[in-house]
């Protein structure tokens, strides 16, 4: 029996369930400046939430639209990107001494009004090169403003690698449903992760260097990040699985946990228990963590265990094409996660999407994404595949810069 044979048959979801809202954020301008392929675009929206397909030959910049959107979210975009790296190549500097900068801007609607928000590399800070964010004119000096001020939630084809890929990008995975439920998430990890960075730094270098007092205030930074970092990746899947248990038409039902030795111990007791835990564990590792330059305790040596609930076998023991139902079914339940938390379903970028479903979970999937109400980006070389949304999707054109609307 292929996989296929063995899935149940269409019952696409008429209805979102029930937490999840109605309202949704939306984007209704764009504006991007020296962003990749874009010297300057200005982009006005169809008003209200909806389907938009951007079309357009290989290299034409349907992905750029997307990433410029997804650094409207708190972190390094869905490239996941260097700082620098988005900024136009031949790009010249807005003022002298200046540096050329990347810039997005946009007006969001959202259940709170309309905002508009801004973000880009600073052209003058370079050494450590910023991120200058504004919502509504003002400086946010934290990325969490974003955050609150906008939600999005992505696929694109590198993440059809989730369940093969190392634990780090399932992490990222939860980091992001996480970072939608508490914007002081991304603090937190960036902050463990300094402090994790810092001490092995003083562990590899020379002894006389390496002061106990400052290796002793890491660690416990560690410990207190490390725990709270834990608890929320904890909360966060807690959310997702229960999102994501029941099958949503040809999509399957997945189980989503933590794993991990953070994971048992808070399991066990209390979080300041655990913290102690690994405070002690941090201390006793200093040798081994010396030798390897690695952290051998904390919440890094986590993973996110995905389990297909139809075949009750681990995500990344199914096939790729049921691995590629499992993202789909894990994104829209991110998204209904958001859309819950957040009093409004979050902007959903789908990238080259439809060109990796058969034509049943395809039309599936359109019509679970029309019910539900959010604002979806669609990218695709060819019109083709979204032939079917004709009449119920805004379709572009994207070439050489430009984005044109297509009848
Ligand atoms: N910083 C940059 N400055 C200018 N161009 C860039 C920059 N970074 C990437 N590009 C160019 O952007 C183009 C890729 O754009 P993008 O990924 O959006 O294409 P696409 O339309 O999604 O194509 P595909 O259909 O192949 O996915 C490439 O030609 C690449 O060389
Ligand atoms: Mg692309």
């Amino acid at each position: 029996m292929n996989a296929a044979s063995s899935l149940p048959p269409i019952l696409a979801r008429s209805e979102p369930a029930p937490s999840a809202p109605r309202e949704a954020f939306f984007l209704a301008a764009l504006a991007l400046t020296d962003f990749r392929t874009y010297p300057r675009l200005r982009f006005e929206l169809p008003a209200g939430p909806g389907l938009i397909a951007l079309t357009g030959p290989n290299g034409a910049g349907k992905t750029n639209v997307l990433e410029a959107i997804s650094f409207l979210a708190p972190g390094r975009g869905l490239r996941a990107a260097g700082l620098q790296d988005p900024t136009r190549w031949g790009a010249s500097p807005a003022a002298p001494g200046q540096r050329p900068a990347w810039a997005v801007a946009a007006r969001v609607r959202g259940p709170a009004g309309t905002r508009e928000v801004g973000t880009g590399l600073d052209p003058v800070a370079t050494a450590p090169e910023r991120r200058l964010v504004h919502v509504d004119g003002t400086p946010a000096r934290v990325q969490g403003r974003l955050a609150e001020a906008f939600a999005v939630q992505w696929l694109t084809p590198p993440m059809e690698r989730l369940f093969q890929d190392g634990a780090r990008t399932r992490r990222k995975f939860i980091d992001r449903v996480a970072v939608g439920l508490d914007s002081l998430h991304a603090e937190r990890v960036q902050s463990y992760e300094q402090a994790a960075r810092e001490r092995i730094r003083l562990l590899t270098g020379p002894a006389e260097a390496c002061d106990p007092a400052w290796l002793a205030a890491l660690e416990a930074r560690m410990a207190e990040t490390g725990t709270a970092l834990a608890c929320a990746r904890i909360a966060a899947a807690e959310k997702l699985d229960a999102a994501c248990l029941g099958s949503r038409g040809p999509f399957p039902g997945a189980r989503v946990a933590m794993a991990g030795e953070i994971e048992d111990w808070l399991a066990q007791g209390p979080a300041l228990a655990a913290e102690e835990r690994l405070a002690r564990a941090l201390a006793l590792a200093r040798g081994r963590d010396a030798a390897t330059g690695a952290t051998g305790a904390g919440p890094q040596r986590s993973d996110m265990a995905v389990r297909h609930t139809l075949r009750d076998q681990p995500a990344e023991q199914c096939s790729t094409g049921e691995q590629k139902a499992l993202l789909v079914a894990l994104v829209l339940g991110a998204a209904d996660v958001l859309a819950a938390a957040r009093g409004a379903r979050p902007v959903l970028l789908l990238d080259e999407v439809a060109a990796h479903l058969d034509r049943l979970r395809r039309e599936a999937l359109f019509a679970s994404l029309l019910d539900s109400g959010a604002q979806v980006w669609l990218a695709g070389a060819d019109r083709e595949p979204f032939e079917s949304l004709s009449g119920r999707a805004r379709f572009y054109a994207v070439a050489e810069g430009a984005i044109e609307p297509l009848p």
